[in-house]
């Protein structure tokens, strides 16, 4: 891969494609700017350069059409106060005023074109779209590595229709972070999985296997595996199509010598409610109709322990609904372990950056993913779309 710091970008038009698809309010406030703050170093370098800088990105999924609510204006805002200078804003991504928005960029300027996803060929990977974009610029830039899971029009179609393109800071250094902690470790390495199903977690777990000194497993999706193993898991959420999978992955497990943890003791509820009756009860201690929506005090205690003497930890996904308080305590519990621990930690993003911040650990833990999806491709040991096109 290409890196930016090879490339003159020196008075060039730098189209960047960023990820500021930021968690909003229903008010319209960005609740978390991280995914700007992510990007700033980039930023600066190419201010330094005197480039002319062009920013694109997404913002939800509004399905190909103009909707006001998932406008990047915001964002714009956003960053223009955090810089302290202006950043133009373009009303669209492609045509002739927005080259005209491009053309008056000046040196160490900033431009942010509107929603690339307000087009249909942005999803659709349309060659069209994608040669629109390209025709706004001399230099393509990936620094969006919380997208580069998806092959779409400025993420992979472009990059056939520019001269030169390379990947920005923050992609090099989401990748970096991943390789070195995943396939360079400091060992042991231990992976902490949780969230609420085997199925959009299998590649994941099956390719950490390869990896791992030890696995350990949290979230509703530790009830499949614990159903699979005969316990009576009673009203608990359970993917009675993984049973078989679940315990061909503990065979693996043991095939390899990676030691796979899995819940000793529950917290379970009678309902799926924040209020609801709630106890600690053993394995074979299930109320009949209850469900566990968190993992138990000794099993948080057993989980910590393994994450103390880790070399390196990779977490992604929460240990238990820890969008309700009484459900979190596995998840703060396993977040306090990691936050203490001496081994290098990497946090997938999305679910897992959330609960990491809920906790109080982000600033704890030596690097957050800005990714969600793209993290789990990287933990699936498939190859981004997004990075192979800059190949
Ligand atoms: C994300 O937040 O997952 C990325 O920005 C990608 O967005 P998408 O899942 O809508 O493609
Ligand atoms: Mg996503």
């Amino acid at each position: 891969m290409k890196s930016v710091r090879d490339i003159n970008v020196s008075g060039k038009k730098v189209f960047v494609r960023v990820d500021y698809n930021l968690p909003m309010d229903d008010q319209g406030n960005i609740t978390d700017d991280n995914r700007i703050r992510a990007t700033l170093d980039m930023i600066q370098w190419l201010r330094e350069k005197e480039a002319r800088i062009i920013l694109a990105s997404h913002l939800g999924r509004p399905n190909g059409v103009r909707d006001a609510q998932f406008s990047l204006r915001p964002a714009a805002r956003r960053l223009s106060e955090i810089l302290g200078i202006e950043v133009r804003f373009a009303d669209d991504c492609i045509g002739a005023a927005v080259a005209k928005l491009v053309d008056d960029i000046s040196p160490g300027s900033i431009l942010m074109l509107e929603n690339l996803r307000f087009h249909k060929g942005e999803k659709k990977n349309d060659p069209a779209f994608a040669k629109a974009l390209a025709e706004l610029c001399d230099v393509y830039v990936n620094n969006a590595f919380a997208v580069s899971h998806r092959d779409q029009a400025s993420v992979t179609g472009i990059v056939s229709h520019v001269k030169t393109a390379g990947a920005g800071f923050l992609l090099e250094k989401e990748i970096r972070s991943y390789y070195d902690a995943v396939e360079h470790p400091k060992r042991p390495l231990v992976a902490v999985i949780g969230g609420a199903k085997v199925s959009s977690k299998l590649a994941a777990l099956e390719n950490m296997l390869k990896f791992v000194d030890s696995l350990i497993i949290g979230g509703a999706m530790a009830n499949t595996f614990l159903n699979a193993k005969g316990v009576d898991t009673k009203g608990s959420m359970v993917e009675t199509d993984l049973l078989d999978t679940a315990n061909a992955i503990v065979r693996t497990a043991e095939a390899k010598g990676v030691e796979l943890l899995l819940p000793q003791d529950l917290v379970a509820a009678e309902t799926f409610d924040k209020d609801a009756r709630c106890d600690t009860v053993a394995l074979d201690g299930m109320p009949d109709g209850w469900m566990a929506l968190d993992v138990g005090p000794e099993t948080a205690k057993a989980y910590a322990q393994v994450i103390k003497g880790a070399g390196t930890i990779v977490w992604n996904g929460p240990m238990g609904v820890f969008e309700m308080d009484r459900f979190a305590k596995g998840t703060q519990c396993v977040a306090d372990a990691i936050a203490g621990a001496s081994g290098f930690s990497i946090v997938g993003g999305g679910d897992t950056g959330l609960a990491a911040k809920k906790c109080g650990i982000a600033d704890k833990v030596n690097y957050i993913s800005t990714g969600g999806g793209a993290f789990l491709h990287m933990m699936e040991g498939k190859t981004l779309p997004g990075v192979a096109a800059l190949e």
